[in-house]
Parts: C-alpha cells; sequence; structure tokens
C-alpha cells in the first residue's frame, strides 16, 4: 500500500494504491490521514486532487476487516478531516467509487469522473449501511428521494446519471489527472462551495416516509438493512449533522455483527471465488471468438441471447427451416422484451440479433470456438447431433450440452477426442439466470474445464462445477426440496401454508406456485421415462394432478385453480379431492417451523452431494441454491442457514 504526493504547481496530487481495488485498510486510512496534514501544512499548495492508481477509485471499505474490532483512524474520522482540510480536495474518480470510497469522495470538496466511473452505496447489499456518512451526506447533495433510492438499493450509478443528479461536479473526457488538475485550478478562481455537511436539506413529511418503508419493505423481503438505511435517511433529514452521523454509526456497528451480514459477506467471497476455482490457475483456456448453439427452443435461444450479450457471434442450428424461423423468432422476442424494459435500444437489439446466423446447415460450424446443445431431452437425438458435430468441427472446438438431467458420460459416449466434451448446465431463462453449472465428465480435459469457467466470466454468470448424478447438485436439491414439501402435504399441511411459509422466508415463490409456473410435466415426463426404464420411482402427488390434466398456469390449473387470465393462485377444491386419498393428518406445524424443516430437507441433501463429491464446498452449493433457485441471498444458502459452512 502506498499513498503518495506529487506536486504540478499550486496543485497537489495525492495517489492511491492499494491494490486490487484500493479497498480502505487501516494503513491506507492512515496514509491519508497523514497526507491532510502534510498538505494543510504546505503554503505552496492551493488545492489537491486525490487520484487512485490500478483499475478503480477506492471501491470501499476493506470487508475482510469487517469481522474484528475496528482500527483508528476510523473512516467517518478521516471523511470529516478530508472535508475540513485547510485546501479544497478533488476526488479524480475511475472504475468504481462504491461505499467508503464514495464516501471519501463526498468528504472532498468536488468530485469528479470518467464517463465509465460508477458510484454508489452498496452497503445494504453487504448487509449493512454505510458507515461514514453515506447516509447523512447523499440526501444534502442529491435531495432525499434520490438519495433514498441509491442507497436503500443498492444500486450505482454511472458518471453521467450521477452529474445529473448532482453527486459528480464534472465528468472528464480524456485524462482523468490532467483534467482533474485543470478542475482544480478553474474550481480555484470562484468562490468554493460549502463543505456537503453543512448544506441544508428539504426534509419531506410523514407520507413520503410511510410511502418508502412500505416500498423498501417489499423489495427487500426480509432483509434488515435497506429498512435500517432508510431509517438513517429519515434521521438525516430530520436531525443535525452530528446526531445523524452518530445514529449512522450505531446503525453500521449494529448491522456489521449481524447474522444477515456474516451471510452476505460469505456470499460475497463465494461469488468471487467462483469464477477463478484454484486448481485451474494455471490452465490457459481455449480463446473464445466464435460460439453455436444446437436447438433454437427456450434453453437454445436464451443461450444464443446470453452470447450474443457477451459479444460473441453465434451460429443457431436447427432440424429444418420452419424451426429455423421459429428459434430466430425466440430470439427476436428475448430481444424485443430487452427493448421493452429499457434494457437496450432498438439499434442494438438489431445489432444483437444480426450477429446470429440461422442454419440447419452443420459446415457453418467449421470454425467454432465452443459449441452449445440444446436439442430435446432424448438420447438418441443428442447422441447423433454429436455425431454431426465431430464430424463438422475443428477438433479442438469445446461441445457441451445443456442436459437437465441425462448421464454426459452418456451423450459422449462414442465420440472422438472426448477430452473436448462437457457439460454446461444453464437456468431458464438463460439469459437472465445467472447460475452456470459446470460439469465434466471423465476424459474432459482441464484446458476444455478452464474453458467453461472463462464462458461464464465472459457471459457474467456464476460457475459452480459439479459432479455427475442425476439433476447435478441444484435439480438433485430441488427433488428433495418437492418431495419434503409434498410429504407435508400428506402430512395435512395446507398447500398455500407452504408457500406462503416459504414466501415469509424470503423467497420469492413457494415450492408448488413455483410448480405452477414452470408446469408439472416436465418433471412428471421425467418420472415417467425412469419408470418405463424400468426403475422403481414412487407416485408422487404432482403424478396425480398432471393425469387429471392439471399442468399449472398453462392448463388453468395445478395446485392451484387460477381465474382465466388471472395469475393469482387459489386453493382448490378439486385438488383437495384429488388428494383426500393420500392425506393423513399428523401434527399442525406453523410457518416458521415449516420453512426450517424444508430448508434442512436442502441442507442434508447438500450434505449428501458434498459427501459423495458431487459438489467441492458447501458455499458452491449455496451459490448454487441463490443463483439458480431465489433461495434468499440474505441468509446465505442452505449450507450457511444451518451452520454447514466452508
Ligand atoms: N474489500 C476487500 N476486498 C475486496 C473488496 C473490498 N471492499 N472489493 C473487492 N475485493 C477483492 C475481491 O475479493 C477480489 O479478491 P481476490 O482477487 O483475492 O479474489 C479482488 O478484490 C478483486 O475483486 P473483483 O473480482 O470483484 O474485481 P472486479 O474488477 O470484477 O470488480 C469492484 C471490482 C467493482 C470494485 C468489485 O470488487 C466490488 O464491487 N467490490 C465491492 C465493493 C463494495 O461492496 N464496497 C462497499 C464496502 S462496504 C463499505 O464501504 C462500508 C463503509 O460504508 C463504511
Ligand atoms: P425445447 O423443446 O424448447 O427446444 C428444443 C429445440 O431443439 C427445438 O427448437 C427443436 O426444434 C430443436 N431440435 C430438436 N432436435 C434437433 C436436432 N436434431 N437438431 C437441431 N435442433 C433440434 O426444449 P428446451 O426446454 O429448450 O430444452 C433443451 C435442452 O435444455 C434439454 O436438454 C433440456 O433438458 C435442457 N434444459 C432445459 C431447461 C428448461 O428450463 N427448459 C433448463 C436447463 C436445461
Amino acid at each position: 500500500m502506498t499513498v503518495t504526493i506529487d506536486r504540478q504547481g499550486e496543485i497537489a496530487t495525492v495517489t492511491v494504491d492499494n491494490p486490487p481495488v484500493n479497498a480502505l485498510s487501516a494503513a491506507l486510512r492512515q496514509g491519508l490521514w497523514d497526507a491532510v496534514a502534510t498538505l494543510d501544512a504546505d503554503a505552496s499548495v492551493a488545492a489537491v486532487v486525490l487520484v487512485c492508481a490500478g483499475r478503480t477509485f477506492i471501491a470501499g471499505a476493506d470487508v475482510t476487516e469487517f469481522g474484528k474490532p475496528p482500527v483508528p483512524p476510523h473512516l467517518p474520522d478521516l471523511v470529516d478531516r478530508i472535508e475540513a482540510a485547510a485546501k479544497p480536495w478533488v476526488a479524480a474518480i475511475h472504475g468504481s467509487a462504491l461505499g467508503g470510497g464514495l464516501e471519501v469522495a463526498m468528504g472532498c470538496r468536488f468530485r469528479v469522473a470518467v464517463p465509465d466511473a460508477w458510484l454508489g452505496l452498496p452497503e445494504v447489499g453487504l448487509g449493512i449501511v454505510p458507515g461514514a456518512g453515506g447516509t447523512v451526506r447523499t440526501p444534502r447533495l442529491l435531495g432525499v428521494p434520490a438519495a433514498v433510492d441509491l442507497v436503500t438499493s443498492g444500486r450505482p450509478l454511472r458518471a453521467a446519471q450521477a452529474a445529473e443528479a448532482g453527486l459528480v461536479d464534472a465528468v472528464v473526457q480524456g485524462d482523468l489527472l490532467e483534467g482533474a488538475v485543470a478542475f482544480a485550478r478553474l474550481a480555484l478562481t470562484r468562490p468554493l462551495p460549502q463543505p456537503v455537511s453543512t448544506r441544508p436539506i428539504a426534509a419531506p413529511d410523514a407520507d413520503f416516509w410511510a410511502e418508502q418503508e412500505k416500498a423498501v419493505a417489499k423489495s427487500a423481503r426480509g432483509a434488515a438493512a435497506p429498512l435500517r438505511a432508510l431509517a438513517c435517511l429519515r434521521k438525516a433529514a430530520e436531525a443535525d449533522f452530528a446526531d445523524a452521523m452518530a445514529f449512522e454509526r450505531q446503525t453500521f456497528l449494529d448491522l456489521r455483527g449481524s447474522e444477515q451480514a456474516a451471510a452476505l459477506r460469505h456470499v460475497f467471497f463465494a461469488e468471487r471465488a467462483a469464477p477463478r476455482p484454484a486448481a485451474l490457475r494455471d490452465v490457459e483456456p481455449l480463446p473464445l471468438r466464435r460460439a453455436a448453439v444446437i436447438g433454437g427452443g427456450t434453453m437454445g435461444a436464451g443461450i444464443a441471447a446470453a452470447l450474443r450479450d457477451a459479444g460473441l457471434p453465434v451460429v443457431l442450428v436447427e432440424r429444418d427451416d420452419e424451426a429455423v424461423a421459429r428459434g430466430m423468432a425466440n430470439l427476436r422476442g428475448i430481444f424485443d422484451g430487452a427493448v421493452r424494459r429499457g434494457k437496450l435500444t432498438g439499434a442494438q437489439a438489431e445489432d444483437r440479433l444480426a450477429g446470429v446466423t440461422g442454419t440447419t446447415d452443420y459446415a457453418a460450424l467449421a470454425d467454432t470456438d465452443l459449441v452449445i446443445e440444446a436439442v430435446f431431452e432424448e438420447i438418441g437425438v443428442k447422441r447423433a447431433v454429436f455425431d454431426r458435430l465431430a464430424e463438422a468441427c475443428r477438433p479442438d472446438a469445446v461441445l457441451a450440452t445443456n442436459t437437465s438431467y441425462l448421464d454426459p458420460r452418456a451423450i459422449a459416449k462414442g465420440l472422438p477426442g472426448p477430452e473436448r466434451f462437457i457439460g454446461l448446465h444453464f437456468f431458464s431463462p438463460a439469459n437472465v439466470m445467472k447460475l452456470l453449472e459446470i460439469v465434466p465428465v471423465p476424459q474432459t480435459s482441464d484446458r476444455t474445464l478452464a474453458t467453461g469457467f472463462a464462458l461464464a466470466r465472459a457471459l457474467k454468470k456464476i460457475p459452480v462445477r459439479a459432479g455427475i448424478c442425476e439433476g447435478f447438485i441444484g435439480n438433485r436439491i430441488l427433488k428433495r426440496y418437492r418431495t419434503a414439501a409434498e410429504a407435508l402435504v400428506r402430512q395435512g399441511v395446507a398447500i398455500a401454508e407452504i408457500d406462503a411459509a416459504m414466501r415469509g422466508h424470503g423467497f420469492a415463490m413457494g415450492p408448488f406456485e413455483a410448480q405452477d409456473l414452470g408446469g408439472l410435466d416436465i418433471a412428471y415426463l421425467q418420472r415417467e421415462g425412469a419408470r418405463a426404464a424400468g426403475q422403481a420411482v414412487p407416485e408422487t402427488l404432482g403424478d396425480l394432478l398432471v393425469r387429471a390434466g392439471r399442468k399449472g398456469q398453462k392448463t388453468g390449473g395445478g395446485w392451484y385453480d387460477y381465474a382465466p387470465g388471472e395469475r393469482r393462485p387459489q386453493p382448490s377444491a378439486i385438488v383437495a379431492d384429488l388428494l383426500a386419498g393420500s392425506v393423513d393428518p399428523g401434527p399442525a406445524m406453523d410457518r416458521k417451523a415449516i420453512a426450517a424443516h424444508l430448508v434442512a430437507e436442502m441442507a442434508a441433501e447438500g450434505q449428501a452431494i458434498l459427501d459423495q463429491g458431487i459438489a467441492q464446498t458447501p458455499a458452491e452449493i449455496d451459490l448454487v441454491e441463490i443463483h439458480g433457485y431465489g433461495f434468499p441471498r440474505w441468509r446465505g444458502g442452505p449450507m450457511f442457514a444451518t451452520g454447514i459452512r466452508g
């Protein structure tokens, strides 16, 4: 860690260099503290530019210090010290100014940023609130409504949005340091603005806060930090600066030691470890320049969209011209949807689509680096596709299957060069869901495996390596979860009570309403297939419903009834009749007990998965559940939540 002082005439520059992300360790805080003293004492200095080396401005407090007692100088004191410096400081921002980094920048008299910089307060995502004036200075700079949005969502702003909101004074085109020094010189020719802490706040009325509380509680789904952050903002608007700072600090310290904060830190570090497994550190992946997808259905189109979002040209192979047209229409639907939601401009959507070549001709795959197969879940169909790929592709091209339940070893059987084969299990919708299970077969080479991880990084997905078993990690736990939920129904617990219990626990949906949305028939057909192959698969309650024509929302009913055109589940008398013979009432269970039981079942399956070497660590199982199945992030995943850690 270094803090270096240079001078360009009357402007001093303070350069922070604390790789990898200039986090505010105790040593860095001390270095900045000392720099203020040195520069205050130097009569030749009129203003100071604070700039960072490496890929980013200060990215926040040092998260690795959070489990330990705070060491002085404390961050709020450092920010106050910079704000009270005898010379005005200008924060020159590139990369990300996040959390404590933005708080330091708000202690400066001015903030300038390059156009692709991000500024934000992501603390609520770590289960805490800003702890160095973030909730007290933002309303003074941005006004209360914009500050509420920034702080309670944790979502950062781009430089231009930040400038519009008042968080940044100028966007610098060209060289940042040069631009910041020029900005400082110009600023010295004008009256200085007041330090942020002394600026007034227009306090909203009680109705505003009541409304915000409702909205924040709804989107937090049980996470504590967003509401606590809102309370800090209210204090900032209604009390004086010193009282608001004390309130914020106390809230920060309370939350820092909380179980939710520990869980969210666990997820933070697990997410950062996942894309770069230690075992593959020295393995060079194959360069990914051109990709192909076989099958343009639900998954194939989603995977192709994800590849295009990452900038890769894509060939989409279908079985006949009609299917090519359907696949391309599926893709258009995805990109049009992104335009409707404001995620893409019309021109960007056209460009994404123009980068996809739809064809029935495998010759188009001659120079492809990676092919992902997403055709029907039938071994014969998949084997035939891989025979064609073996003929058409370069011998070093990575060949991947997106199978959900088939054994990848059976798909790869007889493939020339099986070292290039791998399972890449995406989740639906594949262009949205973050999880990617990476499933090597015994012959898969390290290079192919490393290419799978490189793909995940390119697609900004969370990769988890999974061993081979039915359903890999995620669907195997899902099956146990559903079986356990059905067992509760057999004991007389109401379907709607179970769903409400899991929503109360922080899931967006309970297990039964989720099945109604996705359709009960897929799992049913899989069970029927296994039965036809001679396996002893016990009859499920879901089987009874599908046989009665109840496949979910798409048939107007599944576990629940749905009024035409409506998605609100209504408890069903027909289902009660259908299942009556299978229910043998047991002791009553409250919602807390239901959720605890079902999470324990997930964790027990996770433990079995670990014992069999299907997953490497409990943290990876937690990532699968959080990013593939909507497990509440602030609980850390089923393993963390039940005390299985590592
Ligand atoms: N503290 C400690 N280590 C951190 C860190 C932090 N705040 N942020 C990132 N790191 C580490 C990562 O663990 C990783 O370590 P590794 O190389 O050993 O695995 C390394 O820095 C690089 O991180 P990324 O892989 O995430 O790097 P990227 O370039 O992809 O992203 C980033 C950079 C956008 C800055 C991203 O790291 C990030 O979002 N970091 C978190 C920022 C954050 O949450 N800040 C707020 C902290 S809380 C706070 O400030 C409280 C205050 O109000 C008092
Ligand atoms: P789908 O039925 O929507 O699409 C399959 C597509 O493959 C169809 O467009 C079909 O025309 C095409 N196809 C069939 N045979 C072909 C061939 N020989 N050559 C080229 N194209 C061919 O199915 P879906 O849901 O997209 O599933 C595809 C695969 O992804 C399956 O293996 C499935 O198990 C898996 N999967 C599905 C998930 C889901 O949620 N739907 C999630 C994860 C994996």
